[in-house]
């Protein structure tokens, strides 16, 4: 035994391998070059239903006071308390990488004097996110946001308008989705439904059997029992008082119209007494975007698959900031998560089909062929070529990969003839045709139209 542990002593430490010390950080992720075909068919969706439903895009600094996320998100949400990185920075001033992006937008609504534009104001943003949350698969330290808010309608036409457009960018990317809704109320309501959950909670020794997370929520936000994750807590929630019989009549009327609307567009939706939302500014309508359910999902609680997206209302926040009154309503979806859900469930991608690929072969072709690529391209030719490659073999190999259409072949006979071949990739039947007609006999089988 001492022996071994003198031998520990003696060891040298092991030298750390370059390649591990420069790893990525955990949680953190690249996004390299074959994923981005389907990140652009989520970025392309999401901007391109923002514009239909008439929202502007807007940027906010990922960097921001850290008593902007304290007041608006709430400092004792497990976001801030547990998950944002903060720090102070060389001017001594205390800032946070963004949790999340709608206090940004709040902060910039308020600053840039927005009340005074035509209301209400539609706004998107598109851009990372930082948590320090435990790793797992759908959960990282830097994630994705599509974000959408308008500020300035108290309207449930807004709440609805919302899911509206979540719904639609689910099932445009055909991703079977369920809306979880509930109402959480206004300030006053909400207060009196927090007494009686309170008492259920004290009763019977409910309290003590709920994780240790769960008991520190029982004192400081004891709404959030209700949407904990852990098992021995879902156990202990079933019989608790639901808040939608606790609704005033102004939060009771402003939910169930939008439930009726609902209804009327066919959005399919679950009621969802247990769904609160960890983040302080909500009121009234609260909504999560849940995968539909699969074989493999986790039949007890379907609450641990990740939400791909999720929002509400916050009508109080933005005097709580410091603005003018201001009802508002909005919500982010997790891109990473989307992504994810199209290549786990091998959702076919159009891809793009009509690449003409540029071939050549000797060094007076090359140059031929590196003009004429340059003038297919601006005539609107998706081309693509391997001009550094000297080998037929190696280029047509390129042209397979990229799932070229055309290759276009220029050798030392064609350049002699003025004549050029078209091959097509998927016979492989060639054919000479004349080079000054090269535009015109792809626009042919393209079937597009001649550009002047
Ligand atoms: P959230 O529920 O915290 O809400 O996040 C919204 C979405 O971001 C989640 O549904 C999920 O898809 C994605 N997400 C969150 N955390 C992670 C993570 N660690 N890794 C990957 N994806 C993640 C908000 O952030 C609110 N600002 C939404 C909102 C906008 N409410 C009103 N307006």
């Amino acid at each position: 035994m001492q022996k071994k542990f003198a031998k520990k002593i003696i060891e040298k430490p092991r030298r750390q391998k370059s390649r591990d010390k420069y790893s990525r950080l955990r949680g953190m992720k690249d996004i390299l070059f074959d994923e981005y075909k389907y990140w652009d068919i989520v970025v392309k969706k999401a901007t391109d239903l923002a514009a239909v439903y008439s929202y502007k895009r807007i940027e906010t600094p990922i960097l921001e006071r850290l008593d902007l996320y304290e007041r608006a998100t709430g400092k004792d949400t497990d976001i801030v308390s547990k998950e944002m990185y903060s720090f102070i920075d060389k001017s001594g001033d205390r800032v946070a990488i963004r949790p999340e992006i709608t206090p940004g937008l709040v902060r910039a609504y308020i600053e840039h004097g927005m009340f005074n534009l035509p209301q209400p104001v539609k706004m998107f943003a598109f851009g990372p996110a930082f948590r320090h949350e435990k790793p797992q698969s759908g959960r990282y330290r830097q994630f994705t946001q599509f974000d959408l808010e308008i500020f300035g309608e108290e309207s449930p036409i807004a709440d609805v308008q919302l899911i509206l457009i979540a719904y639609n960018f689910f099932s445009g990317l055909q991703i079977n989705v369920q809306i979880q809704i509930n109402s959480i109320g206004c300030k006053e309501c909400r207060q009196e439904y927090v007494k009686k959950l309170v008492e259920f909670y004290k009763e019977r020794g409910k309290r003590t059997k709920l994780c240790i997370d769960c008991k520190k929520r029982f004192l400081k936000n004891p709404l959030r029992l209700l949407d904990c994750k852990e098992d021995v807590c879902i156990e202990v929630r079933e019989d608790a008082p639901q808040i939608i019989d606790f609704l005033c009549d102004a939060c009771k009327d402003h939910f169930i119209k939008v439930l009726e609307y609902l209804d009327e567009m066919d959005i399919p939706y679950n009621l969802n007494p247990f769904l609160v939302r960890g983040l302080d500014y909500y009121n009234r309508t609260v909504f999560e975007v849940w995968s539909q359910k699969e074989e493999d999902d986790d039949e007890k609680n379907p609450a641990r698959q990740s939400a791909l997206g999720a929002g509400g209302r916050y009508d109080d926040l933005v005097e709580f900031m410091g603005g003018r009154p201001t009802p508002a309503c909005g919500f982010g979806i997790g891109v990473e998560r989307v992504v994810m859900k199209i290549k786990e469930k091998n959702i076919p991608i159009k891809e793009d089909e009509d690449f003409i690929f540029l071939a050549q072969l000797g060094d007076q072709s090359r140059r031929k062929m590196m003009k004429l690529f340059e003038e297919m391209n601006r005539s609107g030719f998706k081309v693509r070529q391997a001009f550094t490659k000297d080998s037929l073999k190696a280029q047509l190999e390129e042209a397979n990969k990229i799932k070229a259409r055309y290759t276009l072949i220029l050798g030392q006979k064609e350049l002699m003839d003025g004549t050029i071949l078209i091959r097509d990739m998927e016979s492989g039947t060639q054919e000479v045709v004349d080079y000054k007609k090269i535009n015109s006999e792809l626009n042919k089988r393209l079937n597009r139209e001649e550009k002047q």
